[in-house]
């Protein structure tokens, strides 16, 4: 993929003002790069208003061929995945390019024999281990359309993804690691399959050796179903406009929405992304600390680096676990080139002083990135000069599941840096900002709306089974536009600031989470009758949740913690302990205008502290409720 390498920032605005003034010549170019069975009829039909949006229509691909027989043809005995386990003292396993296909190639034909077919939806709910990888690779290779669930949803949020897509066939293990923990996975699912009826197989993978139930005619292990297949699985001709993948993430209003992704885009430009912004070279190694349950997995550990022949690392453990140097150690282990993490795992390690650092040879580094969350300045320097030595590019990666790939992005050591700016729009990326009328805002140090005004490769098509929801959330707010919930800034150089959610989204640790989804698992509770949520600054994890809830009957102080742990166990149930609020307070009611809306504005100063400023509270219905919410707010 290295033809697609930006070697220069000279070089860098002169693709980025071709892939303005011409679109379909530029990322066709680039689609020249890939294996197609048969090429387009045209690069790009579109229009944000339905939205209908095909890129290299007509053309018939399958991804996985590009990731792994061409790389298997030409550099087969190259280590496509590293995987370093839970345990340093367990051993890790490693597979080449060869190795990878026959494995996927087994296990394609396993899913095959029994009855998985193209088109079909394939629930994944692993641990981290290399059959993660393979089993959403293999999905691929047949055209079942894999959605992929976080192992630390709660089965209640299983079962709701399962049922949305109508998926078929979970693939899960018995159990998994974490740090000094281990969690059960099939257990959870046997609980969310109590719920559902499209469900008509479970394979589940020997991940702790624990032996669970299994249930007859529904269930069978993973060594048992691969026994006797072949070695070899013809990939299916999939169009490029299939649906590749369903990716269910939080908004501001509702359930968990499925983004769907499809087959030649996201192909097209996850690698072209991942090969840009990381710079990789062939011997490099890339880590990305990521799960493969959110898109950061899909685009930066299986397909992006896999399409371009890179050796990708997976981890299945944590930043902390055995001690706070357990990154370092990785990195120095396999000489790691490229590092990609969040700001909540550098706010953490932070916090443990350098000392894990120093003891571990960092100088394989060449680019370190940061995800999911806008990163402080603090942070962004601690990465740089403790990580970096102040010697590595630290690239800030803008994005969304939405997105798919990278979207503004310092590109290795090319571009300008910046703390706390992602920087510039990749190739292809047109970004605007847009004031509260709608208007593009022109000069510089203003901010607006972060909204894109073309389509790009790997731009969502459509939420899962409800188009109607897609038009609404995304290109509705402002015509013409893709709206991405997010505020940012622009620099005189045109660089971006991403400031953070506009709408009711709160990312907790580069964690997605509606504020409606959350008030909903609260209101299942018994005690409660009504709720509501906002996000407030975090030290480590960026932004932590606050819930304000009344009751039906006011909870005596001495019952309070009480009621506080039932509230979070409605939590762990409905979505799962990554949601838990860090603050519950009880109220007698909530600021409501007349018209019976939350005034989250007010809610949210409250929970930053920052009450001597609520602006007016005028227009509330009973503006008393605001007393007495500031006098017992919880600091
Ligand atoms: C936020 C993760 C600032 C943003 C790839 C976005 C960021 C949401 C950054 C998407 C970043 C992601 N700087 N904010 N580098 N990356 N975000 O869908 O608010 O899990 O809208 O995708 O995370 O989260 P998602």
């Amino acid at each position: 993929m290295n033809k697609l390498q930006i070697r220069s920032l000279e070089q860098y605005h002169e693709n980025y003002a071709q892939s303005v003034s011409d679109p379909e010549a530029f990322w066709g170019n680039v689609a020249n790069e890939f294996q197609w069975m048969k090429k387009w009829d045209r690069v790009l039909e579109w229009n944000f208003t339905e939205p209908n949006i095909q890129w290299f229509k007509g053309a018939r691909l399958n991804i996985t061929q590009n990731m792994l027989d061409r790389n298997a043809a030409i550099r087969g005995d190259k280590t496509a995945l590293i995987w370093e386990p839970n345990d340093p003292h367990e051993k890790s396993l490693t597979y080449t390019y060869s190795e990878l296909l026959e494995k996927v190639c087994v296990f394609a034909n396993a899913l095959k024999a029994i009855g998985i077919k193209k088109g079909d939806r394939v629930c994944i709910y692993m641990p981290m281990i290399p059959e993660l990888t393979v089993a959403v690779i293999a999905c691929a290779r047949i055209g079942a359309i894999h959605s992929v669930v976080f192992a630390g949803f709660s089965a209640n949020a299983l079962a709701d993804r399962i049922e949305d897509a109508q998926a078929k066939l979970v693939i899960t293990a018995d159990g998994l690691n974490r740090g000094a923990k281990q969690i059960p996975l099939k257990r959870v699912v046997d609980e969310a399959l109590e719920h559902v009826a499209c469900v008509e197989k479970v394979i589940v993978c020997d991940c702790l050796n624990w032996k669970p139930s299994m249930k007859a005619g529904r269930d069978i292990w993973w060594k048992d179903v691969v026994e006797g297949q072949a070695i070899a699985c013809d990939p299916e001709p999939m169009d490029a406009e299939d649906p590749l993948f369903i990716l269910y993430t939080s908004g501001s209003t509702g359930k968990p929405k499925g983004v769907v992704h499809t087959c030649g885009g996201y192909m097209v430009y996850t690698a072209y992304s991942f090969q840009n912004v990381y710079q990789y070279e062939e011997a490099d190694v890339f880590w990305c600390t990521a799960d493969v349950g959110w898109i950061t997995g899909h685009s930066y550990i299986v397909y992006g680096p896999l399409l371009c022949g890179a050796t990708t690392v997976m981890f299945e453990g944590i930043p902390t676990y055995p001690d706070a140097g357990r990154f370092w150690q990785v990195i120095d282990k396999y000489g790691v080139n490229q590092f990609l993490t969040a700001p909540t795992a550098i706010r953490s390690l932070m916090a443990f002083g350098e000392d894990h650092v120093l003891s571990y040879s960092l100088d394989s580094l060449k680019i370190i990135g940061t995800v999911g969350e806008p990163i402080n300045e603090e942070a962004w320097n601690w990465y740089h000069v403790h990580v970096g030595k102040g010697r590595c590019p630290v690239v800030d990666n803008w994005w969304q599941t939405e997105t798919g790939g990278i979207m503004i992005s310092g590109i290795g050591n090319i571009s300008p840096q910046k703390p706390t700016f992602a920087g510039y729009p990749l190739p292809g990326i047109q970004p605007v900002l847009l004031n509260q009328e709608g208007k593009e805002i022109e000069g510089a140090d203003e901010e607006g709306y972060l909204c894109i005004k073309f389509p790009w490769p790997s731009i969502l098509r459509t939420t899962y089974g409800d188009h109607e929801r897609c038009r609404v959330t995304y290109f509705s707010h402002y015509n013409g536009y893709y709206f991405t919930g997010d505020g940012a800034k622009r620099d005189e150089q045109g660089m971006y600031r991403i400031i953070g959610r506009v709408d009711d989204v709160i990312n907790v640790s580069g964690h997605r989470f509606g504020t409606a989804e959350i008030e909903n698992a609260i209101n299942m509770n018994k005690l409660v009758i009504e709720s509501a949520v906002v996000g407030y600054p975090h030290p480590v994890k960026g932004q932590s949740i606050y819930a304000f809830v009344v009751c039906e009957h006011e909870i005596p102080k001495e019952n309070q913690d009480l009621a506080r742990g039932e509230i979070m166990e409605s939590v762990v149930a409905e979505i799962g302990k990554i949601a838990i609020p860090e603050k519950i307070q009880f109220v007698s009611g909530l600021p409501k205008t007349r018209s019976g809306k939350i005034m989250r504005r007010i809610l949210r100063k409250i929970a930053e502290g920052d009450v001597k400023n609520l602006g007016d509270t005028s227009t509330l219905l009973d503006p008393f409720v605001v007393d007495e919410i500031v006098e017992h707010a919880i600091k």
